[in-house]
């Protein structure tokens, strides 16, 4: 079962976003620096195509250190991007996004010419974090100015520096499909949405490749070296289930809180620094899925033909 979700004010949002990118001089997009190119958002970036873009690794504390150097380096090279990184326990964000967008548009500035920036980000992915670290003790100028929705925020971070918070996020459909594992990994994807038990597997089938040292270590496994070779995510669930007592009446395993156990452990942290693509690979995730897309568009369209 691929993850799908789509709550509906995230529909609503894609409007405000289209009005508001008519005066935006900078597109801010923050993404999870465990999964950036999965916590992306395709719309966004169709939507923002000519316009210049800052992309924010955040949360970069529970990230591999490495794959985020890559991550930046994947960014930096695209035309008209930056890329930074940042987590929660940066004390002065504000210089680091601010150097970062005076960089991108050097024609805006001073009180005439404002440079105004927008900022998008799924949820969970520290947007609000963010912005109370970057207001401080200052307050919010928000609606009932000419040109601002009720709902949207312009904050001033400078004189000439406007930065806009539209609530809300477009999502369109998942296309890729481990891109769908990973936000629900994560935590961005709603509970009802998803099948835990699935969602480990495929977390374990990933890590046990990637950081297999990691789970041993947290989860304080006895893996002989012929194991780690050959287990599969069920017999790394099972080997978990077991150390963390997640088990029903007569031994059996509970699957269900053994995948909780694991989830909760990645997404605060507590396994260790990781991240679940690299640039390379999402490129391929994605080319695959898009080529799947054309093949099923093509397939309904014969069937519409055929019914005809
Ligand atoms: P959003 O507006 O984009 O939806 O996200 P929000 O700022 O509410 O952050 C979502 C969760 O991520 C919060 O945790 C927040 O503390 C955490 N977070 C934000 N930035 C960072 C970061 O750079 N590093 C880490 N490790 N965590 C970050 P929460 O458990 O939902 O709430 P709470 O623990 O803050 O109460």
């Amino acid at each position: 079962m691929a993850i799908q979700w789509y709550p509906g004010h995230m529909n609503k949002a894609k409007k405000a976003i289209i009005d508001r990118l008519k005066s935006t001089d900078v597109v801010i997009e923050m993404l999870d620096a465990r999964l950036p190119g999965s916590s992306a958002n395709p719309l966004l970036e169709n939507l923002s195509q000519h316009k210049h873009k800052l992309k924010i690794l955040n949360k970069q504390d529970l990230a591999d250190e490495t794959r985020t150097h890559l991550w930046l380096d994947f960014y930096n090279s695209q035309p008209n991007t930056q890329a930074i990184a940042l987590d929660a326990s940066e004390r002065a964000p504000a210089q680091k996004l601010i150097k970062a967008c005076r960089a991108l548009a050097p024609n805006r500035s001073g009180l005439d010419k404002p440079l105004r920036v927008l900022i998008c980000g799924i949820p969970n992915v520290g947007k609000s974090t963010l912005i109370n670290t970057l207001l401080g003790k200052k307050s919010a100028k928000t609606g009932n100015e000419p040109g601002i929705t009720k709902a949207e925020q312009r904050l001033i971070l400078a004189d000439d520096f406007w930065l806009y918070d539209t609530p809300g996020m477009l999502w369109p459909k998942i296309i890729v499909q481990e891109g769908g594992y990973n936000l629900a990994a994560s935590g961005a994807v709603g509970r009802n949405a998803l099948d835990e038990e699935e969602v480990a597997l495929e977390w374990l089938n990933y890590v046990r490749i990637y950081y297999p040292q990691l789970l041993v270590e947290r989860f304080r496994l006895e893996v002989s070296s012929q194991q780690l070779d050959t287990w599969q995510d069920t017999d790394w669930l099972d080997a978990i289930a077991q150390k963390r007592g997640a088990l029903l009446s007569g031994g059996r395993i509970d699957y269900q809180k053994a995948a909780e156990i694991i989830l909760t452990d990645f997404r605060s942290g507590a396994v260790g620094r990781i991240t679940m693509e690299t640039p390379e690979q999402w490129v391929v995730w994605l080319k695959k899925a898009k080529e799947k897309e054309i093949q099923l568009k093509e397939e309904r369209l014969k069937k519409q033909q055929m019914k005809k």
